[in-house]
């Protein structure tokens, strides 16, 4: 979920407004928005997008007022409809909520609050929420701030919080713990927000409140900070924000998504910039320098994340046992840290994440943690909640992605951990001085060489619109790309709802074969380096089945072109570096078949672009 709050001298109704399309990536089941004027609380939610709520709410509210809260909702608790949305009012109508995040232990506070006469509207957990509040506010005869401490002492569960009381015009609490929260900090105004985006283009100075955080934000006051657990006070450190509005807005693009697929020649270039220092033959990385002992003595390294994530770091386990020569484990979070693993202070953890606020990611490093293992975290948002948690760690700096399907994350990620892998099979001397220098060189020529993979956006076109109606699709690959057709069957279900699977090629023999007619569509990532003779067989075993074949194939490959149906061309690189191009044609084939399909593209159904819930 999302929220954005305002406090200030501006009408907050189109600052909110503004602030949630710009979060709504982080959830679109609904959304709604409270506006105060100092005399009346207009409030307005519905079910559906933030477009439908702007329709709603300028259609029938009073839009004035200089106070404001607002929310887009992923459904955790309760089906997405427009009594479920936030803002929720206490039964005195007194408090208004928004929050982002989980109570776990709603259900026995409501069955006390219900004792105690009071009446729900909703199945939320945020109503309990802010009708225990009011308890609280009226039994203990305190202040909105102190009330939301007690209170929020008694909930388990994650969250980021906005509140507001009809009798303080001037002032908005909020806390976290679990779900992130920015404050922006104007002149004479303040801003919160789940990120920086919201508000960039009024105030670069911003802070973020850190885990068991709560801020008393009142106009023409320094904000109040302190610890929810035992009100001890907290010294704000204001920061400086580096994002810059075009970064957020599409840019000509009809979407986010595609506009984010062509940025990976620089996105990719921005990883390694200022790192890869080719003519030095250096890799500069100070994550790695400054814990380099830590890696060296490595017994393994364990990598954890999830969704594309996840498959970013198969392709690193790849690269780094094939290069670095270390063994990795690469686990989903949410099963690691569930499965009372073995770890030890001998283990090196990586957790990737490009939202760096994944729930289950964010559990995983800090069970890691307990278990004396060194973490490092392989993040895109900057200032994230992994980013902070981690013990050390490497940005991708993608810049922000927006669209829902992961994109440029995925290639920043795998460009991130090829350069670690890289380093440290130099410092292993496990790698010949020449190779090393080569690959150098190599991962240069990438983005030219993505450009180019990306001129091949009008055939995927006509490749898409003969398989755009197809219901089931196979991925297949081998080696550094298995990782990738995992990826790419991804990418389409969750745009295009198409049911796909990824599968390792010399697999197929034993079960997918089964599915393969003349109406199973496969595509099959055939590129020149690594294992193409075997590879080639598979195709052939698919043809004799009547399977229609799309090739992804190194470019003036002739052989492939002769068996399979549609061949779309990458140009050659190094095998461990195949992934970065071969995945560009599959996101942009999901990318058409979606359009085509009449889906959202960047705010897929039922998904979410950071799970802060486990
Ligand atoms: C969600 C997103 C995916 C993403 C995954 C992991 O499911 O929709 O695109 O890969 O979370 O997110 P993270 O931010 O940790 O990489």
């Amino acid at each position: 979920c999302g929220i954005v709050g305002y406090i200030g001298h501006r009408d907050a109704y189109p600052v909110i407004i503004k602030g949630l399309q710009r979060l709504e990536y982080r959830g679109y089941d609904s959304a709604g928005v409270a506006i105060y004027d100092g005399s009346t609380i207009n409030l307005c939610k519905t079910k559906g997008k933030v477009e439908d709520l702007k329709n709603k709410a300028e259609a029938g509210m009073a839009l004035g007022g200089n106070l404001g809260i607002g929310h887009t909702r992923w459904a955790t608790h309760g089906v997405p409809n427009d009594v479920n949305s936030h803002p929720h009012y206490s039964n005195s109508g007194d408090l208004v909520i928004i929050h982002n995040g989980i109570i776990e232990n709603y259900d026995s506070i409501k069955k006390e609050l219900i004792n105690r006469g009071y009446v729900f509207h909703s199945d939320t957990d945020t109503e309990v929420l802010v009708n225990l509040i009011e308890e609280v506010k009226k039994k203990e005869n305190v202040k909105l701030g102190k009330a939301v401490q007690i209170a929020l002492n008694q909930a388990v569960g994650a969250y980021a919080i906005a509140v507001f009381d009809r009798n303080k015009p001037d002032e908005i609490v909020v806390a976290k713990l679990g779900s992130p929260l920015a404050i922006g900090i104007g002149e004479d105004e303040f801003f919160i927000a789940s990120d920086a985006s919201p508000f960039i283009e009024f105030t670069n100075n911003a802070m973020y409140l850190e885990d068991e955080e709560m801020a008393i934000i009142r106009l023409g006051k320094e904000i109040k900070l302190r610890k929810i657990k035992d009100d001890s006070v907290v010294y704000p450190i204001i920061k400086e924000l580096q994002l810059n509005i075009e970064e957020i807005e599409k840019g000509g693009y009809d979407h986010f998504m595609l506009k984010e697929i062509y940025e990976q020649p620089r996105a990719i270039q921005d990883t390694y910039r200022g790192r890869l220092l080719a003519d030095q033959g250096l890799i500069k990385m100070a994550g790695i320098d400054d814990n380099l002992e830590k890696f060296m003595n490595a017994n393994r390294i364990i990598i954890v994340a999830c969704g594309t994530s996840w498959h970013a770091g198969l392709v690193a386990e790849y690269i780094f046992e094939d290069i670095a020569r270390i063994p990795v484990e690469v686990e989903y979070a949410s099963e690691f840290r569930y499965r009372n693993p073995v770890i030890t202070d001998k283990d090196v953890l990586i957790a990737i994440s490009q939202s760096g606020e994944t729930a289950d990611t964010l559990a995983a490093i800090k069970l890691a943690k307990e278990k004396g293992a060194f973490v490092f975290g392989v993040c895109n948002v900057v200032g994230s909640t992994i980013s902070r948690e981690t013990d050390a760690g490497a940005y991708t700096h993608a810049g922000p992605e927006i669209g829902v399907a992961s994109t440029k994350a995925f290639t920043t990620q795998i460009t991130v951990l090829s350069l670690i892998a890289l380093k440290l099979a130099k410092e292993k001397g496990v790698l010949s001085k020449s190779k090393y220098h080569e690959f150098l060189t190599e991962l240069e020529n990438i983005p030219s060489k993505v450009e180019r993979a990306l001129l091949s956006n009008e055939l995927i076109e006509k490749v898409a619109e003969v398989y755009k109606d197809a219901t089931n699709c196979l991925y297949l690959g081998r080696g550094y790309n298995f990782p990738v057709a995992l990826e790419g069957a991804l990418k389409l279900k969750e745009i295009s709802y198409i049911h796909a699977e990824g599968y390792p090629a010399a697999e197929m023999k034993h079960g997918p074969i089964a599915l393969i007619d003349e109406h199973m569509p496969v595509f099959v990532i055939a590129t020149k380096k690594g294992h193409y003779e075997k590879v080639v067989s598979n195709i052939q075993e698919i043809k004799s089945r009547k399977g229609k074949i799309i090739a992804i194939v190194t470019e003036g490959d002739e052989a492939v072109k002769e068996l399979a149906d549609h061949v779309i061309e990458v140009p050659e690189t190094f095998e461990s570096l195949t992934p970065l191009l071969t995945t560009i044609p599959l996101q942009l084939l999901s990318y058409h078949i979606a359009l085509m399909r009449g889906c959202n593209v960047d705010q897929p159904r039922n998904l979410a672009k950071s799970v802060t819930v486990e």
